[in-house]
């Protein structure tokens, strides 16, 4: 099958989303299928040959050559295409992407998970994995995923939904609970999160989240034990258990060596797999949700479970959560994206 790896875009989950795509693009070409690892922001600026023959291209286009090792100058390229105009789609990407049988996504994070590439694939008529536009959109709006738990009776922290400007800050510290999480409206993979014990750290938070823009949720911080539980087709997996390092499961600990141990299947009672395996099932159906997904939870000291969120397009690396709970059922890597093709032809 021809299939394309979608991976890379400019999300700043930028980098995880190349290691999932190497990892996925390695898989389908074990299993015998055309490959190509293409960036959605860089598209085929690399590639000399011709278009027709793309899909016959040997390991050049798929592989650690593919993915630059230092981060390539995006603003360079970003200036250079200033007369496209500002298009988040790098050269030839939807040509490619037309000429495939399948796409597969393995993006993270806004423009990428966050439905917009999915309706484009719509619009071309070219099938992908995993969920539909609607269902990615409203899964990576924070605050939409949290009125669509309250809704389908899927405990969750209370919250509120902000958006504010620099002069609203002093204000925001005063009156918004601490401690709580902060969190921009539509992050991935932690960046964008910070966990404010006091009015002060309340006001520098919101301060230094204006970076990413001017909507966040200010949720009221549960304590306990950090459990996460894939859905893969209409059931869910094994539940892992993430230990991290730090005060919390940040960027550093979910990606650096040994920056969280994590504990597959998780220690946690029949019973308690079987309750936060139903709510990840109930909140994936809610949203409308295809495939796979994989929603995480914190399970407090009176043994109640409250989601964080469900990820859409979660982490895909050979040694991600979601690999490690298919392990457990028996599935390889290789079986994983094979059956997320299958799946999603379905
Ligand atoms: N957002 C990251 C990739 C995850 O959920 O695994
Ligand atoms: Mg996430």
């Amino acid at each position: 099958m021809k299939i394309v790896v979608l991976a890379g875009g400019l999300s700043t989950e930028r980098q995880v989303s190349l290691t999932s795509g190497t990892g996925v693009c390695r898989a389908l070409r074990e299993r015998g299928h055309q490959a190509i690892l293409v960036d959605m922001f860089l598209g085929l600026e690399d590639y000399n040959g011709s278009l027709a023959d793309i899909f016959d291209a040997p390991d050049g286009l798929c592989g650690d050559n593919r993915v630059h090792s230092t981060e390539p100058d995006l603003e360079a390229v970003r200036r250079s295409r200033r007369d496209q105009g500002p298009s988040m789609l790098g050269k030839d990407v939807l040509t490619v992407c037309a000429m495939a049988d399948l796409v597969f996504l393995a993006l993270h994070g806004a423009c990428g998970e966050d439905g917009r590439i999915q309706a484009t694939l719509d619009l071309l008529g070219v099938p992908y994995t995993g969920s539909g536009y609607l269902g990615s959109g409203m899964a990576m709006d924070k605050s939409v995923t949290k009125r669509i738990m309250d809704a389908a009776g899927v405990p969750t922290a209370p919250w509120h939904d902000v958006r504010y400007t620099r002069e609203d800050i002093p204000r925001l510290a005063r009156e918004l609970p601490v401690p709580c999480a902060v969190k921009i409206i539509n992050g991935g993979s932690s960046i964008g999160v910070e966990l404010p014990d006091t009015r002060e750290e309340l006001a520098q938070t919101l301060e230094r989240m204006l970076a990413y823009g001017n909507h966040v949720i200010v949720e009221k911080k549960i304590k306990g034990r950090e459990i996460q539980v894939a859905v893969l087709g209409d059931t869910y997996l094994p539940a892992v258990e993430i230990i991290p390092r730090g005060a919390y499961f940040d960027y550093f600990c979910k990606y650096q060596k040994d920056g969280a141990q994590e504990i597959c299947p998780a220690p946690i009672t029949q019973e308690q797999w079987r309750t936060v395996g139903e709510l990840a099932l109930r909140l994936h159906r809610a949203l409308d949700l295809g495939v796979y997904s994989r929603a995480d939870f914190i399970l407090d000291e009176e043994g109640n479970f409250w989601c964080l969120e469900i990820n859409t397009l979660p982490g895909m690396t050979p040694t991600s959560l979601v690999p490690q709970e298919a392990a457990q059922v028996g599935l390889s890597y290789g079986d994983l994206c094979q059956r997320i093709v299958d799946e999603s032809l379905a």
